[in-house]
């Protein structure tokens, strides 16, 4: 990934992303996951005293998310109608994420990733390059395999909720030097290095990437990353790989199997715990 340092486009971009990290940083860590815990505790009382009620058969027909982070959009029934709720409901330290909020709605269409300068139009591949918001949805549940790493750019949501969307069986998601993604309910297993090559990551620019590393998300020099209802598994490198300053990320409500490196190096462990504990 150390492009940077042979291609104007990408030293432009991390010239932006050092900015961007410099307005996203919290210097005062504790108070985000007081914030946080609070807002967990809050919620879990309310929860819990008409569990209770529940308990007596006086259920009042009212929505039991236990967490702050799900009730903000799950207890609309009609939640699918109106997916771009879920921008409102980050926590934590990547509360400001909206991803591709106010962008249009892209349909992936087409589980195929064969063309990396071109990529197809109705490809997830094809969709993340898109300038501007965007809000990525799926049409049904489909297993993506990548020929290589998935070059995301700014202000994009992967929205797999309501479908069982996969990324499995070749290479991971790549968030270099970009602000504001959102990446839901997908499930990102089996992934393997890869090999590098020329890859389109964006809609002006293509460039020569390196072998990637094989992590199922690698966060390099990001700001403003919301990871949610995420299940990894299995990844050659990392499952999650957040590093080169990347600041302001809430990873919650994730289930992480089948690796024996994971670790998270941030002070907001403590809080993510809590929400854990709590679903
Ligand atoms: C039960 O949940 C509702 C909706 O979240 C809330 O307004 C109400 O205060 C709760 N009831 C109790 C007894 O906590
Ligand atoms: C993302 O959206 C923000 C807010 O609209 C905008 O200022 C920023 O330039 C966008 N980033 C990119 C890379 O398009």
């Amino acid at each position: 990934a150390n492009i940077g340092d042979f291609d104007d486009h990408w030293k432009n971009r991390e010239q932006q992303a050092k900015m961007n990290a410099a307005k996203a940083y919290d210097p005062n860590p504790q108070e985000a996951c007081h914030t946080l815990n609070k807002q967990v505790h809050e919620n879990y009382h309310e929860t819990s005293n008409n569990n209770t009620r529940r308990g007596l058969g006086k259920y009042d027909g009212h929505c039991l998310a236990a967490n702050p982070i799900d009730r903000c959009w799950r207890c609309d029934k009609h939640w699918s109608m109106n997916r771009q709720k879920l921008a409102d409901c980050a926590r934590g330290f990547g509360h400001k994420t909206t991803g591709g909020k106010k962008g249009r709605i892209y349909v992936v269409t087409d589980d195929s990733d064969g063309d990396l300068l071109n990529p197809k139009p109705g490809t997830l591949r094809h969709a993340v390059i898109q300038d501007g918001p965007l809000w990525i949805t799926f049409k049904h549940g489909m297993v993506i395999r990548l020929s290589e790493e998935l070059l995301v750019s700014s202000n994009k949501t992967l929205d797999g909720r309501g479908g069982h969307v996969h990324i499995a069986g070749g290479a991971g998601i790549m968030l270099q030097y970009v602000d504001n993604v959102i990446i839901h309910s997908v499930h990102i297993h089996d992934i393997k290095k890869g090999n590098g090559g020329l890859i389109r990551d964006s809609m002006s620019h293509f460039g020569f990437r390196t072998a990637s590393d094989g992590d199922g998300i690698s966060i390099f020099g990001s700001t403003n990353i919301w990871i949610d209802h995420v299940s990894m598994s299995n990844c050659m490198d990392g499952l999650i790989d957040a590093i080169e300053a990347s600041t302001a990320i809430t990873i919650s409500n994730c289930h992480f199997t089948d690796h024996n490196d994971v670790s998270i190096r941030s002070l907001c462990a403590i809080c993510l715990a809590i929400i854990q504990g709590l679903t």
